[in-house]
This record gives C-alpha cells, sequence and structure tokens, in this order.
C-alpha cells in the first residue's frame, strides 16, 4: 500500500487497510518518540504549509512539531497574513504554492475552499477542519480506542451533542471500520443526511450498524465509547444563544454515562466546555476519560499522515 501524494479530506479517499496502515504507523511512531529515537531522515528538510483561517491549538502544535521531528520544515500562514484575505483564489494561493512546499495542511472556514485547493493543488492537501470535517482528529481517536480497547471492529461509539464536523468524521471513520455508531442530537441538529448515508453505505458492508436519535439516552445505551464536542463550533457563535438553551439535556454527566457499559471510555476533540456540553465529573474523571491521551495521539497521526502522504 503506498499513500504517496493522495490527499486527506474527508477520509473517504482511504479504504479500511489504508486507515490501519495510518494508525499502525502513527503507533509506530509513538513507540519510537518514547523511546527516544531521532526520525529527522523522513522529510529531509522539506517544507509543507500551514495555512490556518482558524483559531488551533492542538492541530496547530502537533501538526508543527510532527512536521519538525520529521525533519521538514513548518511554514505556518495565517489566512490574514496571506493574500487570500485580500481576494487571491484559493486556485491561485494552491497553483502557487505547490511550486514552494511538498505538502499543504489547511484549516478552513468553508469546505469547498479545501476541495478546491485539492484540485488546484500537485502536492498532498490535508484537511486539518472545516466546517464539515475533521479527520485528523477522528484518525487520533481511533487510535485512541484500538490503545485501550485493543481492537475497533465491533465496538459501540455514541457521539452525543451537534451533529457537526467531528460528528461527521467520526460517522465516516467508525463505520469505514467496521464499528457501531450511534448519534443523539436535538431536533433540527443531526448530522448531514448525505455523510449519514455514506455511513450506512460502508457499515452495510463492514457488517456493523450507524443509527440517528434524538433521544441522549438511547443513544448512550451500551456505548463501548462516548464521545462530544462544543455545542457551538467555530462560525457559529451569532447562533450561541439558541443553541445554549435547546443543548443542555445533551450533556454528557454522570446521569448520562451511567447508561453505557461499564468500563465505557469517554473522549472528546477538545477544547472542552465544562458544564456545558460535559460535566467536570466525567471529562476529569481518570477511571474513564481519556481526552489526554486523545490529544496526545494527535501528534503521533498527523507524523503518520504527513509521512505517508508527503
Ligand atoms: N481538536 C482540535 O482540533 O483542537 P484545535 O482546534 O485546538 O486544533
Ligand atoms: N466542532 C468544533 C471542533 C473544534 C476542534 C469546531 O468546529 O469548532
Amino acid at each position: 500500500m503506498n499513500l504517496r501524494g493522495r490527499h486527506l479530506i474527508t477520509m473517504e479517499e482511504f479504504s479500511k487497510e489504508e486507515v490501519h496502515l495510518i494508525l499502525d504507523q502513527a503507533y509506530e511512531f509513538k513507540r519510537r518518540r518514547y523511546a527516544g529515537e531521532n526520525l529527522v531522515d523522513v522529510l529531509h528538510n522539506k517544507p509543507i504549509a500551514m495555512i490556518f483561517e482558524k483559531p488551533s491549538t492542538r492541530t496547530r502544535v502537533s501538526t508543527e512539531v510532527a512536521i519538525s521531528e520529521l525533519g521538514g520544515k513548518p511554514l505556518y500562514l495565517s489566512a490574514n497574513e496571506a493574500q487570500l484575505s485580500r481576494g487571491e483564489t484559493i486556485e491561485d494561493t494552491a497553483r502557487v504554492l505547490t511550486r514552494y512546499v511538498y505538502g499543504i495542511v489547511a484549516r478552513l472556514g468553508s469546505h469547498e475552499t479545501i476541495v478546491k485547493l485539492a484540485e488546484n493543488s500537485r502536492v498532498p492537501v490535508i484537511n486539518a477542519l472545516t466546517p464539515m470535517y475533521h479527520p485528523m482528529q477522528i484518525l487520533a481517536d481511533l487510535m485512541t480506542i484500538r490503545e485501550k480497547k485493543g481492537k475497533l471492529e465491533g465496538l459501540k461509539l455514541s457521539f452525543v451533542g451537534d451533529g457537526n464536523n467531528i460528528c461527521h468524521s467520526l460517522l465516516i471513520g467508525c463505520s469505514q471500520i467496521g464499528m457501531n455508531i450511534s448519534v443523539g442530537t436535538p431536533k433540527g441538529y443531526e448530522p448531514n443526511e448525505e455523510v449519514v448515508k455514506t455511513a450506512e453505505n460502508y457499515a452495510r458492508a463492514n457488517g456493523s450498524n450507524v443509527t440517528v436519535l434524538n433521544d441522549p439516552i438511547e443513544a448512550v445505551r451500551d456505548a463501548d465509547i462516548i464521545y462530544t464536542d462544543v455545542f457551538v463550533s467555530m462560525g457559529q457563535e451569532a447562533e450561541s444563544a439558541e443553541r445554549l438553551r435547546v443543548f443542555p439535556p445533551f450533556q454528557v454527566n454522570k446521569k448520562l454515562t451511567s447508561k453505557a457499559n461499564e468500563a465505557y471510555i469517554f473522549l472528546h476533540c477538545l477544547p472542552a466546555h465544562r458544564g456545558q456540553e460535559v460535566a467536570t465529573e466525567v471529562i476529569d474523571d481518570p477511571r474513564h476519560s481519556v481526552v489526554w491521551e486523545e490529544a496526545e495521539n494527535r501528534l503521533h497521526v498527523a507524523k503518520s499522515i504527513i509521512a505517508l502522504l508527503v
């Protein structure tokens, strides 16, 4: 299997075996980092651009560190410093950057924009979050689940909250790998129907299932993994008041987690808002919450993706 030159936009670009390859390589990089090995020979000084239109802590830092530790050069470009902010098109930006760098990691405000970027780029484009998908995050989540549970296939992940980018990428990633996924959202905040259809097709092929409900308790019943994300994503600030009125019954708290399997693990992509989507008693409970390992795995997965694609 050779993934060189490919883009990572939704994760649908890759087969189940290729997703496992990305995870295997991430474990290998994690092992080698703990063993104190030097990895600088992987990228041979190759520059990789990182275009960010939105704030980021984990994605930016883990990706910059990943590129540096692999011996490459991360070039961070906040969108308002680039000519993009003055109307240069994403197509032209892609045509130019392609001549300088060996890969482009991008966090953009619209999904269509990253699709155009990839269509006009001769080097791999890696999606670092759009309003529709966040594949780098979900690969780190799958890595964390496999580490904690020893397998992926057949497990049940329950996502409770907003049918957002994280929910979409979980739908794709879980169904692709043969996990069961149930989603619980308030009415009107369900995930995109096309994404659900894609997930159902993957699930059918893998003998797993996809359920979308408006009842948080039913959604988490017998879950092996409970996952939540913010109720107000970046770019939705104007909807804050309405969302914070509708979402409280979907908070992940002890009452809700009591419906899951006793050995459930809790994941959250972070940043978290304690007291909104998750109660402190859940996110800070070391018996179940694996959010810090999950955040760490962003680094190992970023290395794996870059090493395999670039
Ligand atoms: N989880 C995640 O992508 O975090 P950042 O927004 O800090 O990158
Ligand atoms: N759904 C969140 C994820 C942040 C990592 C957002 O898009 O803001």
